[in-house]
């Protein structure tokens, strides 16, 4: 366990009550500076403790907690809900797991191995986000899995309208956007079954910045979060919100009607991007034109050889960058 969360948990028994740093840190056998980092993350991750002189620090309220009877009692799906801590990665969780027939949902407070597309990694904090991931077998063709994770896209605007009162925002094909920030990503991974050669689950894993978390420097200028402060909002609220809408919009993956929704949606049409080929480093200038009814991203080249060359792009070839988030690290 780190400091930060033996910190955490010795505030919460004492919540109301100051601890003094030096208490603290012999009860944790760390040093006092230590301690004032620890406390430091902690604010940042908006659990909301206070510096009192002379006396400590005190957790003045129980931040918002992801629990299974609050999840499970907003929740009119016919799924199974289970509710964790920590995971390495509840789309592996998901996959490892035999559950029969009936979908799965795994929600996490915290994720160690959370990850992206190509294994890229997905920051998961605990405390200020949702990392959840749905176990489904298909009731479509595998013709109509590419839809899938823009339904969810959808599904996930859909319940934050409702839980936190904002509109967020999609960036072709699976992240969501807040203010020009990236509030949510989505990785949909098939499972197949290797006798057959069917797909028998298919694993749509979600996560969510709900309150500002501490982000690395690389994806710091493009990470946000949905509410500035812990416990705006009830995160097992948005989470039971999550799960009846994307297990609701499954039944729209075959008639592709969630698609007009997706365009109103999808921020960067008409906008100045760049195109990264994700077999190489080369960043293109396009702008993103319309989405096709077969789910791609109709853009037009605006620099070099290419300029005036209209092209489909398909998922799973290639990163959208936006034009105003260009000069700055790739991760
Ligand atoms: P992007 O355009 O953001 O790179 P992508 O869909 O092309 O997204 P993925 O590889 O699937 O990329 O997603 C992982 C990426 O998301 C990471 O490389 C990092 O840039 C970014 N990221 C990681 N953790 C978070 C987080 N908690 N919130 C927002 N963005 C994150
Ligand atoms: C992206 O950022 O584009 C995709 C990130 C997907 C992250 C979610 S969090 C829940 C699930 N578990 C994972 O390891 N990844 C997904």
């Amino acid at each position: 366990m780190s400091t930060k969360s033996d910190l955490l948990d010795l505030l919460k028994k004492n919540i109301g009550k100051a601890v003094s740093g030096q208490q603290a840190a012999d009860l944790l056998g760390v040093s006092r500076n230590a301690v004032w980092k620890a406390v430091s993350h902690l604010k940042e991750e908006g659990y909301p403790i206070e510096s009192r002189t002379k006396a400590g620090y005190c957790l003045t309220a129980l931040p918002d907690q992801l629990t299974q009877e609050a999840v499970e009692k907003d929740v009119h799906a016919d799924i199974d809900v289970i509710v964790k801590d920590t995971v390495s990665s509840t789309n592996d969780l998901v996959k490892a797991g035999d559950w029969g027939d009936r979908p799965v949902v795994i929600i996490a407070n915290r994720q160690t191995g959370g990850r992206g597309r190509l294994g890229r990694k997905f920051e998961s904090p605990g405390g200020v986000g949702i990392y959840i991931s749905f176990g489904m077998k298909p009731s479509f063709s595998i013709a109509h899995s590419p839809f899938v994770t823009m339904a969810a896209a959808v599904a996930v605007c859909r319940a934050v309208e409702k839980v936190v009162g904002i509109e967020t925002n999609i960036k072709w094909v699976n992240d969501i956007y807040y203010n020009r920030k990236k509030v949510c990503g989505i990785l949909t991974e098939a499972q197949t079954n290797m006798e057959t050669g069917v797909i028998d689950r298919l694993i749509i894993g979600i996560g969510i910045n709900c309150f500002p978390g501490s982000f690395p420097p690389e994806i710091a200028h493009k990470a946000g979060s949905l509410a500035d402060h812990a416990g705006a909002f009830s995160r097992s609220a948005l989470a039971a919100e999550l799960i009846n809408q994307v297990c609701s919009i499954m039944n729209d993956v075959e008639d592709r009607s969630f698609l007009t929704e997706y365009r109103r949606r999808c921020f960067i049409l008409g906008e100045q991007i760049y195109v990264h080929p994700l077999s190489s480093d080369k960043e293109i200038p396009a702008r993103a034109l319309a989405i096709e009814d077969d789910g791609g991203l109709l853009v037009e080249y605006l620099d070099g050889e290419n300029a005036g060359n209209r092209e489909v792009l398909r998922t799973g070839e290639i990163s959208i960058r936006l034009h105003d988030q260009e000069n700055v690290p790739r991760t």
